[in-house]
């Protein structure tokens, strides 16, 4: 951890305002999250949050809801310290079409300023879903809220979830709203995927260790596969989820950020602009997948019962499984496929990237051996985090013959453990770092591959799959 990065971050005040305050977002992920950070002391000495929604509510309910929202994790915390954290917790009741509620949202945080005599930071989050976007960004834009104090003194930013639009022409749509009301440099556009630790690990790895950054390319590896198993059903999501699909879910998204990650070129400094145009790259490089070649490429499924979930239509083809073959058009990974494979209720839940080595040509054993001989690197994202390499050597013994074994580094040997995502998000957009934000550039690139793959799905037949899949072979 960066020790500046800290002190700056302490010093100066800061206003958290939550829109969707009592949504599954804010209450699973954003609350708790804040909580961490604060519980270890890396959120600025002085900042509240005011929870902006629709519904009655005092401060001393909004309270207690975020209280239940720590203490529902079942970790253990000082109770105290809930209650100092809970304190700083505001409740501004408001429909997000109603101008009138951010005028006295801007009320409440010019009376804030007033009593601590400073402008502070002002960070919107958007927890609401993409169809209230519009609204809620043309509001806090002509409502004057985004606007800083001046060129140094209390910036404002604004933090929106994926999706981004529903395909290209939509996403180009929002884009062009927020680079109306918006700098570049005040959005931070959210895939939490890229803030997960072992996925920040990738460009670490890839690029600090001479062993394979020399064979990472056509030459040396196979292919990549990158799966996003979850072995949860779409539960009370059926509403939104169908017509979405696990392709615009976390296809167009987690899976193309872990691609872009893998596959992309040494940026060479550790620099936001530069690691940002580095994925953009990658994704530009994919190959469109057409209605010629989506059937040989693309293979979808739904699992058995979905079409019972309340909200889902009784025929829905909304697929919940896809696995989608990629290649690259560029030097290092021409010919290369990438396996891009996600589904619910699958049998095992896992997120990882496999890296598949081409064989070597001997491999100096047992002729009659039948082990199949390749290297295998996994970056394994969730769960039990960590880095595994298998590799070959002789069985002792009087014989010849190999066995795999395994090197591994598993994030919950290291004293440090593992942060979690969203802390990660909320101190970095804190901070103004947005190397694990994706661009304008990244956005658009992936809905121009997504975009044809979602227009030809249907050429691919459906197959309906029993829980507990395991996926390709
Ligand atoms: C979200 C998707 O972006 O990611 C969900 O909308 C999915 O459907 C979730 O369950 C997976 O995230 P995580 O962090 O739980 O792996």
């Amino acid at each position: 951890m960066n020790p500046n990065r800290k002190i700056e971050i302490k010093e100066k005040s800061t206003t958290i305002v939550v829109f969707g305050a009592v949504g599954d977002l804010s209450t699973q992920k954003l609350i708790p999250a804040l909580f961490d950070l604060y519980e270890k002391d890396f959120l600025p000495h002085l900042f509240q949050v005011i929870g902006f929604s629709r519904g009655a509510r005092s401060d001393a309910d909004f309270r207690e809801y975020a209280r239940d929202a720590i203490i529902t994790r079942g970790h253990k915390h000082d109770p105290a310290n809930i209650e100092r954290f809970v304190k700083n917790f505001h409740y501004h009741a408001g429909f997000f079409e109603d101008s009138g509620a951010y005028l006295s949202l801007g009320e409440e945080l010019i009376a804030f300023d007033e009593r601590l005599k400073t402008c502070s930071n002002k960070l919107f989050y958007l927890a609401v879903p993409p169809a209230s976007y519009e609204t809620i960004l043309s509001n806090l834009a002509d409502s004057g809220l985004t606007i800083p104090c001046s060129d140094t003194k209390g910036w404002t930013r604004v933090l929106i979830e994926k999706p981004f639009g529903e395909d290209i022409v939509a996403a180009q749509k929002l884009d062009k709203l927020l680079g109306l009301l918006f700098r570049e440099e005040q959005i931070f556009r959210i895939d939490h995927y890229l803030a997960k630790e072992t996925i920040q690990n990738i460009l670490s790895f890839r690029f600090s260790n001479i062993l394979f950054e020399p064979i990472w390319n056509r030459d040396y590896i196979e292919k990549i596969s990158i799966r996003l198993f979850e072995t949860g059903g779409v539960d009370r999501r059926g509403d939104f989820y169908d017509g979405i699909g696990a392709i615009r879910d976390v296809g167009q998204n987690h899976a193309l950020q872990m691609l872009s990650a893998i596959a992309m070129e040494n940026p060479r400094v550790l620099d936001p602009d530069r690691i940002r145009a580095g994925r953009a790259d990658v994704l530009s490089s994919l190959v469109p997948i057409t209605n010629n070649t989506i059937k040989n490429q693309v293979v979808r499924g739904q699992y058995k019962g979905y079409t019972k979930i309340r909200g889902v239509a009784k025929d829905s083809q909304t697929e919940t499984y896809f696995n989608v073959q990629v290649f690259l058009r560029n030097k290092r990974w021409k010919g290369v496929p990438f396996y891009l494979e996600g589904g619910k209720k699958m049998g095992t839940k896992k997120a990882e990237i496999s890296v598949y080595f081409k064989k070597t040509e001997s491999c100096l054993c047992h002729p009659e051996s039948e082990q199949h001989h390749q290297n295998v690197l996994t970056f394994r994202i969730q769960p039990d985090e960590g880095i595994s390499v298998v590799f070959w050597a002789k069985r002792p013994g009087l014989g010849a013959e190999l066995d795999p074994k395994m090197l591994t580094f598993l994030y919950k040997d290291d004293v440090m453990g593992s942060v979690d995502a969203y802390e990660k998000v909320l101190y970095d957009a804190i901070f103004g770092d947005q190397t694990l934000f994706t661009s304008t550039d990244e956005v658009l690139s992936a809905w121009k591959f997504i975009t044809p793959v979602l227009k030809y799905i249907n050429e691919v037949p459906l197959k309906i799959y029993e829980e507990g899949f395991e996926g390709a072979p």
